[in-house]
């Protein structure tokens, strides 16, 4: 398993029984979380210390049994930070998923290496969300094209760029599938493109997603937009159905995905030390 080491604005502070403890900021919230099948390791104590507790309801809807503030939360990033807007909602995410922070952490460094050879990175970043990704490569100085369905979180993404001074992202709000097709009929190419599929979704005009019946073909065409040779590329699965090993056999069926590739479990590391596995991430 691999997870980020260097928050000081995040802290997992400790999980089980279908739960986790969290630090964002100043502001500690008890979330669920389905793959922490164990024993807590702190006290009801320490877990008495969240200031907000939100409790599924259906659908991965719930709610939040005090409303706080919206508030900011900063990630140190090179010489410099990425800020993000954090908020409650519906949903159990805050705005954030910080296993990210490795991510953004790999992007950086292709993002120099490509600098370093001249190339001004075009990076493509699919089922965008808050837009963590985004600010990452743009702040690593790369031409950026940030990619959801849902008009609200492109919005909410925004506002996290005008935060950290950032106006030159080209957002869409658009169903990330039709997107790269009409990339290809366009014959526009990415050097580095992150995707982080959700498990069912929607797209703008009410058409469905389903991970586990539209990934090969999206990741088939995801392919055709990568520059053949100074290239890089990032994918992230939360699926419980979805195992590593299945993600693996699923890309070597693909005629046009590399041989070599990184395919490991992104998560997070708990203060007490104990890891959390989040999901499966591939990359190249
Ligand atoms: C798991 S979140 C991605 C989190 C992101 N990797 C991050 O770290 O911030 C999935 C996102 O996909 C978006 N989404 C769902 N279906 C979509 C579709 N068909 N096309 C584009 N975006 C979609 C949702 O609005 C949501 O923002």
């Amino acid at each position: 398993m691999i997870y980020p080491d260097n928050w000081i604005d995040y802290e997992l502070i400790d999980h089980g029984l279908g739960r986790k403890l969290e630090r964002f900021g100043e502001v500690v919230l008890d979330r669920p979380e389905p793959s922490a099948n164990w024993k807590k390791s702190k006290p009801a104590n320490e877990w008495n210390r969240a200031e907000a507790v939100f409790t599924e309801n259906k659908n991965q809807k719930g709610s939040w049994n005090k409303d706080l503030n919206d508030w900011n939360i900063s990630y140190p990033f090179g010489d410099s930070e990425i800020i993000f807007k954090l908020s409650q909602g519906s949903f159990k995410h805050p705005g954030i998923f910080p296993e990210q922070a490795e991510n953004w952490r790999f992007i950086r460094n292709k993002c120099i290496e490509l600098i370093g050879k001249g190339i001004t990175p075009k990076f493509l970043n699919l089922f965008a969300y808050t837009g963590g990704a985004s600010l990452a490569a743009d702040l690593s100085g790369a031409e950026v094209t940030h990619i959801d369905s849902v008009k609200s979180v492109v919005n909410w993404a925004r506002e996290n760029a005008e935060l950290n001074n950032i106006d030159s992202i080209r957002w869409i709000v658009e169903d990330a599938p039709t997107f790269v097709e009409k990339e290809i009929r366009r014959g526009n190419k990415y050097h580095g493109i992150i995707m982080d599929p959700p498990i069912f979704g929607l797209g703008p005009k009410g058409g469905r997603w389903k991970l586990n019946r539209d990934l090969p073909k999206l990741i088939e065409n995801v392919m055709k937009l990568l520059d053949e040779k100074n290239r890089f590329f990032i994918m992230n699965t939360y699926s419980p159905q979805l195992p590593l090993n299945d993600l693996e056999k699923i890309l070597s069926a693909l005629p046009d995905f590399p041989t070599t590739f990184e395919a490991t479990t992104l998560g997070l590391m708990s203060t007490p030390g104990k890891e959390l596995p989040l999901g499966n991430l591939v990359r190249f």
